[in-house]
């Protein structure tokens, strides 16, 4: 097995993880790591030929029984029945990643009715689904760790009212989870990934062109790598995030801070004229 970079390999001994969209990008990157760090790592999402190939993988690199489940977050049934093979597993989550999601570009104006349902039922009612379901399953009595992944919704994101409008439902359901919770022993916290070059990034047109010419707009000048994001949901899994909760950790390189976010169009007829205007009484 290749060890993490960052952390111990016995820091998550005998903890459960579960990462939902955990066969591909920043969620295989998040399943890794968790493992690495010795964790039993189960992970879950729609198609079977993400997440079988990847549970193998997985298992393969870390030597021992990584858990594929074919699960739509969104289908309320089928998240019954992956708590259903989650606990006959193992009979406990003490981790829970809600990592599954995704989106489209699309101008506000133009997102139809149903691309609106289906990128809030995935993003915000399919990471209820599942954190309720954790809660029921396990969680309610024994307590436990959830990390959901947003994005950054504090700067605007034209072209993404719909994913930004759940994930800032997301964010404040987190908020007050995280204190209609502590007294059950559940920590739960969000991470807002910026710009990060997973294999997910092939699913927008010219995705691979994009991350090349936003780099420069971000104050560390590079993409971020699936482990960046790995690292801070390892690190608040673990004892080391025990005193962190309803909080969201933006990792972007700087990116919310500064630079051009993202082109907005200029009015109909160009930018107004500029001219220094004078003091009436200097004409
Ligand atoms: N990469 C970035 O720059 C970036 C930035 C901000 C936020 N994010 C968010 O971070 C998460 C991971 O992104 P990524 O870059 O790793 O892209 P990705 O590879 O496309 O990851 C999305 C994952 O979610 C799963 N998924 C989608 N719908 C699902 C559903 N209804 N039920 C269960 N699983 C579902 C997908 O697997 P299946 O197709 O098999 O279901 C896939 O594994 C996403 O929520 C993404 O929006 C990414």
């Amino acid at each position: 097995m290749t060890q993490s970079h960052v952390f111990r390999s016995d820091l998550l001994t005998d903890q459960v993880c579960l990462v939902t969209g955990g066969g591909t990008g920043i969620g295989a990157g998040i399943a890794r790591e968790l493992g690495r760090a010795g964790a039993h790592v189960a992970i879950a999402s729609r198609k079977a030929e993400h997440i079988l190939p990847a549970a193998e993988g997985l298992s393969k690199e870390l030597g021992r029984e990584v858990l594929g489940v074919v699960c739509d977050i969104r289908d309320r049934d089928a998240v019954a029945a992956a708590y259903t093979k989650l606990m006959a597993w193992k009979g406990r989550l003490d981790v829970l990643v809600n990592n599954g999601g995704g989106q489209f570009f699309s101008p506000a104006e133009a997102i139809s009715p149903r691309g609106w349902d289906a990128v809030v039922q995935t993003n915000l009612t399919g990471t209820w689904n599942m954190t309720h379901g954790a809660f029921h399953a396990t969680m309610g009595k024994h307590g436990g760790v959830i990390l959901n992944i947003t994005m950054l919704t504090k700067r605007t994101f034209p072209g993404m009212t719909h994913s930004v409008a759940a994930r800032a439902g997301v964010e404040a359901m987190t908020r007050n989870l995280a204190v209609e919770w502590a007294a059950r022993g559940i920590r739960i916290n969000c991470i807002a990934p910026g710009l990060i070059l997973s294999s997910g990034v092939t699913n927008y047109p010219n995705g691979e062109q994009l991350f090349r010419d936003m780099q420069k707009h971000i104050p560390l000048k590079r993409a971020g790598a699936v482990q960046d994001i790995a690292h801070m949901a390892t690190f608040l899994a673990s004892e080391g995030g025990r005193y962190i909760t309803g909080q969201t950790l933006t990792i972007d390189g700087g990116k919310e801070l500064w630079g051009d976010w993202w082109p907005i169009a200029d009015p109909a007829g160009g930018l107004p004229e500029v001219s220094v205007p004078r003091e009436p009484w200097e004409d």
